[in-house]
């Protein structure tokens, strides 16, 4: 009997190809990591705790995954820069595959949420998904095959109760997607926004028992 790795990994590979996943600690990039790397891929992974970073590549380590890692708070423009720094390094100057997946909740009514809710919302889904997109730009071209995959959510399409702002991240987020998804198009860069809908993880373990 094959296992569903098996039978997958025989339909096809990423065998060789590099990617970028933030946030693949825990929940959705996790998830997203461990896929990528036991299709083949090398994987660069980052979050805010080093902790949870550094036991994480342990555990890819131990699992004969192909996964680096560096500590990155994605809110913040030059983390950012240093980040795509470590990745072109990683990679000598080439990557097939960038997964915005990086964010944060915030649940709360429009009128009670402050200035501060709302910039790092913005910062940390909307701001720091345009700015990697635009600094993996050059990779992803020198690549010659590169996907950019953003991870919306449904929220940018329903509206769903005390996540107001949340949800503008994610409509901004897909307008982004199906921008880029034409302007880079010439340079064979394919871009598309995935919109889950929920998914039990810390992010919303911590607000409704799904
Ligand atoms: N779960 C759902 O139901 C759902 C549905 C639709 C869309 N989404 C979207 O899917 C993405 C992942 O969600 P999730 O549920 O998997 O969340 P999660 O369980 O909270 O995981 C978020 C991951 O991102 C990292 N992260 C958060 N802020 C960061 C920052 N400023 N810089 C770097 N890393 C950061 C976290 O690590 P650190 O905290 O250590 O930084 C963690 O690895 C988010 O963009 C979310 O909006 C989730």
């Amino acid at each position: 009997m094959e296992d569903n790795a098996g039978i997958r990994n025989k339909r096809w590979s990423l065998q060789g190809a590099t990617a970028l996943v933030t946030g693949g600690t825990r929940g959705i990039g996790h998830a997203i990591v461990k896929e990528l790397a036991e299709l083949g891929a090398t994987v660069y992974t980052c979050s805010r705790n080093e902790a949870d970073l550094n036991k994480r590549l342990l555990e890819w380590e131990k699992s004969n995954l192909n996964v680096l890692g560096s500590v990155c708070d994605v809110s913040a423009r030059s983390e950012r820069e240093k980040l795509m720094e470590k990745v072109s390094l990683a990679f000598h100057g080439k990557l097939n595959i960038l997964v915005n997946n990086a964010g944060i909740a915030i649940y709360k009514k429009a009128i009670d949420s402050t200035a501060e809710e709302y910039a790092s919302l913005m910062s940390t889904n909307v701001e720091s998904a345009f700015h990697l997109c635009q600094l993996a730009y050059p990779l992803l071209k020198a690549s010659g095959a590169g996907n950019i995959v953003i991870i919306s959510s449904v929220c940018g399409q329903i509206v769903l109760d005390d996540l107001t702002v949340y949800s503008a991240t994610h409509g901004a987020l897909n307008q982004l997607a199906r921008n880029l998804s034409c302007e880079w198009a010439k340079e064979n860069i394919r871009t598309n926004c995935v919109a889950p809908g929920p998914i039990r993880t810390v992010m919303t373990e911590t607000v409704s028992p799904l």
